[in-house]
């Protein structure tokens, strides 16, 4: 058997299905869109469902991907065994409505046998038990013996995934590897669980809708589903044992072992980390390529649990330091030239990986000591397990892994009480599970455009041209199609060809009017639906419009020039942040109004005010450069070479549109654009803020906004000149004289305050009885509140030298209440805590304190006379006089 490398063999096949006339598509997203039901792509159908059911029509009706796939349906077993994985690139070929089963099967044979060039007497099909009409074609159209045709249940030849959608019978395609993958049963064959009889391509024929309620029906077109998974094809074909042998995995494995200084096949545990880091560093890298964030939920939740799980194997072979970045290298060096996105994104993605790393690291640590006290404590009780609710909190809230727990309390011969753990965590997962409720299998809602005809596209004609002629195609409201509606009518308004602009890369949808001979509508909004259609979100506001009228569409030309003003000034920032902050920055969001910009992107810490202030002087100084803007198609290799920046996560297609800035900024854009950096007049940067966990997000206005920013900010610039009565040149030194003023004014009322008391203090002094060796001044002083009162005390305790100050005072229908003492007179038995706590309970309150200062507060303001002459009574008991 001729061996090749794994991407020889995605190309052979890829080139294949082109020569069947399919349409040859880049891989979707990891990401899902329109589609609610899944967290992650897990199939090469998955992002192809609505040509499945005819939803949505396909841009051809043959296709064949190689799509990225995450499974991470047992994690925990991923490393386990060399058969998982959870990241898998799947090859498929599609039909929707076009070639059925004949093709499908005549297609794989050749290209098993007559590319891959597999033997065909180790080749062996499986076929749905029901399903005649296969096993026929294999055995007459192909020549397939029937020794080599088996048939299987539901369970293995059926294809169905979720409670509803398209789903059917399916055949596969064995490999015998030959007997030494082999378990020596007699009974060995295709289905048997052993590793010799491989199954390799699954041929679906999606013929069937499933419903919720359990029942099918046949779908109106015939399809077919295949998908064969990558990895798995190339062991096979490089005679290797598993897909951690393959040439470009390999690379990472031996990557791995050289970090960790460990060979692998040595020892069952170190191969077991060196596969999970092996596996799971190609998740979460392209992951992070897709634009996923690590996070405590959905797929965020997913990408945090793999790469802790990552590290903390690291750690287990004894690596040091940060090194997921090192292996991220690896992995994209073997997969770039098909998935360009790792090399355009290759600097965020080292950055996002490491500082998620170094926070895991910490978390570790923090863990570690919680374990600590944890374990401590179970000394002192003599307890030998650790229950299962604190290992949940250490794994739920600190993110310690329970086998880290495990493993560190095994060795101080202790252990974990895993029955409640699971319990708890299972708890946890309903939550979860009931948090986001059931959804479909189809994901996205039944709307009033599934009734539209699906062959209906809008052609967005409005790049140049804002106004239109045109017809009233569609008319709906929400529940259903109209024929007509009138004034006060909500209604949507569909087309072919419109120069309104639908909400797309975070630009807003035009706004504007619909006029016909009868009627007019105002366009509030214009979106994107299902099926490449764009609504109109239409009020009428007089008379009625009627499906198939005349119209007039005309978009509000001084808005759209607001919105491109933004747009054209979001492309000018982001090429600033990078050249002012780093090349790390991304996109992450982009939402472009009106009224402002918004921008998110990547980013680990608050910009600095430098930072901010040179970001937008560059900016203005490529607005004042008068750039030209110049938007043109071209074939996406070509704009790759210019080197235009993409999007996270999008998918782009052969063509794709480049809005290029004077070669300053080059990007992949839909958006509608100036003519001129100049036209966009000025920018200003409004906030900077944090939005999520290495997404900032920045604000900002140009334009109109700009100018009507300002004017705010000269209006309050002339009230406050007015308000210190000085002339607007003159403000800021007038309002620096006025802090300066009251400055110097508080001063001076803090010394008259103190004046006062110490005044207050002497006239005090004279009130002073002596009581034994010493002087007691005990005496009420209205209006001070405790600190006051106690800096009274201090000052009347010095003064007296030797003996003790009663202060009480009423403020605010309180009594406060000090005691204070001389080291003489405590040394002789005095007690200000003691003396405190008898005198405030005369006037209902309470307190204590030391023996040479104690305070106290009350509630009854009648009885400090009363207090007073207690405190007196209690001072005389304890100087025995
Ligand atoms: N949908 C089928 C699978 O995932 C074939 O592509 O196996």
């Amino acid at each position: 058997m001729k061996k090749y490398s794994l991407n020889e063999l995605r190309e052979m096949y890829l080139k294949f299905f082109e020569s069947k006339m399919h349409l040859r598509a880049k891989s979707f997203p990891l990401v899902p869109h329109n589609d609610n039901s899944l967290l992650l792509i897990n199939a090469g159908m998955a992002p192809l469902k609505p040509y499945f059911t005819g939803q949505e029509e396909p841009p051809r009706r043959r296709m064949t991907t190689c799509q990225k796939c995450i499974r991470t349906g047992d994690i925990e077993n991923v490393g386990k065994t060399a058969r998982h994985g959870t990241f898998f690139e799947m090859l498929g070929n599609f039909s929707f409505g076009d070639y059925f089963k004949d093709e499908a099967i005549k297609w794989a044979w050749e290209f098993v046998t007559k590319h891959l060039e597999l033997p065909i007497e180790r080749l062996y099909v499986s076929v749905y038990e029901a399903d005649q009409e296969t096993a026929e074609i294999w055995k007459n159209k192909i020549g397939v013996k029937e020794d080599h045709i088996v048939f299987l249940g539901k369970e293995d030849n059926f294809w169905e995934a979720g409670i509803d959608g398209p789903c059917g019978p399916c055949s596969e395609i064995y490999f015998d590897r030959g007997p030494e993958y082999g378990c020596d049963s007699p009974d060995c064959g295709v289905g048997c669980d052993c590793d010799r009889y491989m199954e390799f391509w699954n041929l679906v024929f999606t013929q069937f809708e499933r419903h919720e309620d359990g029942t099918y029906t046949p779908l109106a077109q015939k399809n077919i589903d295949t998908g064969m998974g990558l990895e798995r094809l190339a062991a096979m074909m490089q005679g290797v044992g598993s897909i951690f042998d393959v040439d470009t995995i390999k690379a990472i494995r031996d990557h791995v072992c050289e970090l960790a200084n460990a060979t692998y096949g040595e020892e069952y545990k170190k191969d077991v980390s060196i596969r999970v880091i092996t596996d799971h560093i190609r998740s979460v890298t392209f992951m992070a390529a897709d634009g996923v964030l690590p996070s405590n939920e959905g797929r965020g939740y997913v990408m945090r649990r793999l790469l802790r799980r990552a590290v903390r194997h690291a750690k287990l072979l004894g690596i040091q330091g940060l090194f997921l970045q090192e292996l991220v290298k690896t992995v994209v060096e073997n997969s770039k030239h098909e998935y360009t996105e790792l090399e355009d994104k290759f600097e965020y993605i080292v950055k996002l990986l490491t500082v998620e790393e170094k926070n895991f690291n910490e978390t570790i640590d923090r863990g570690l000591n919680i374990l600590k006290s944890h374990i401590e404590e179970m000394k002192t009780e003599g307890k030998t397990v650790l229950d299962g609710k604190a290992c949940f909190t250490l794994s739920d809230t600190y993110g310690f892994p329970i086998d880290l727990t495990r493993e560190i309390l095994e060795e101080q011969g202790l252990s974990a009480d895993e029955e409640e753990f699971k319990v708890e965590m299972d708890a946890q997962r309903q939550k979860a599970r009931d948090a986001r409720g059931g959804s479909k299998y189809m994901g996205a809602d039944e709307t009033v455009f599934n009734q539209m005809n699906p062959a209906m596209k809008t052609k967005f004609v409005g790049y140049h041209e804002t106004s239109l002629e045109g017809t009233l195609e569609v008319l709906a409201n929400d529940e259903t199609l109209l024929d007509a509606a009138k004034a006060d009518d909500e209604i949507y308004v569909v087309v072919s060809e419109t120069p309104f602009y639908a909400e797309s890369g975070g630009q807003a949808g035009d706004l504007g009017t619909i006029t016909t001979a009868t009627g007019k509508g105002i366009v509030t909004n214009t979106t994107k639906v299902i099926g490449g259609k764009f609504a109109h979100h239409v009020k009428v506001v007089e008379g009625t419009l009627e499906k198939g009228q005349k119209a007039t569409f005309e978009v509000e030309k001084a808005i759209r020039m607001d919105v491109s003003r933004n747009h054209s000034a979001t492309h000018l920032l982001q090429k600033a942040l990078r050249e002012v902050v780093g090349g790390h920055i991304e996109q992450a969001g982009s939402n472009v109004t009106k009224d402002r910009l918004r921008f998110d992107f990547t980013h680990f810490e608050a910009l600095t005010y430098e930072q901010i202030e040179k970001v937008e002087a560059l900016v203005n100084e490529k607005i004042l450069e008068g750039l030209a803007i110049e938007v043109k198609e071209m074939p996406i290799d070509e704009a790759r070479k210019l080197g235009a920046m993409a999007l996270f996560g999008e998918k782009y297609g052969q063509t794709v549109r480049v809005v290029n800035m004077s070669g300053y900024s080059i990007e992949f854009c839909g958006g509608t654009h100036l003519q001129n950096t100049a036209a966009i007049g000025t920018f200003k940067i409004i906030s900077e803020t944090g939005v999520a966990a290495g997404v900032r997000r920045i604000e900002a206005v140009t334009g109109r906004g700009a100018l009507h920013y300002y004017q705010e900010m000269e209006n309050s610039l002339n009230e406050v000149a007015a308000a210190v009565k000085a002339k607007k040149a003159d403000v800021v030194k007038r309002v620096e004289a006025v802090v300066s003023e009251v400055k110097s004014l508080e001063k001076e009322n803090e010394k008259l305050k103190s004046e006062i008391a110490a005044s207050k203090a002497e006239s005090l002094l004279d009130q002073a009885e002596e009581v034994g060796a010493f002087k007691v001044l005990a005496t009420k002083v209205d209006g001070l509140d405790m600190n006051a009162l106690k800096n009274m005390g201090d000052s009347l305790k010095d003064q007296l030298v030797s003996g003790i100050v009663v202060l009480m005072s009423a403020a605010e229908d309180k009594v406060n209440l000090v005691v204070m003492a001389t080291p003489d007179a405590v040394k002789a038995g005095l007690h200000c805590g003691k003396i405190i706590s008898e005198t405030a309970a005369v006037v209902d309150g309470k307190g204590g304190g030391r023996p040479n200062m104690a305070q106290a507060g009350g509630k009854n303001i009648q009885k400090i006379g009363e207090a007073l002459e207690k405190a007196k009574a209690v001072i005389k008991e304890q100087v025995n006089a």
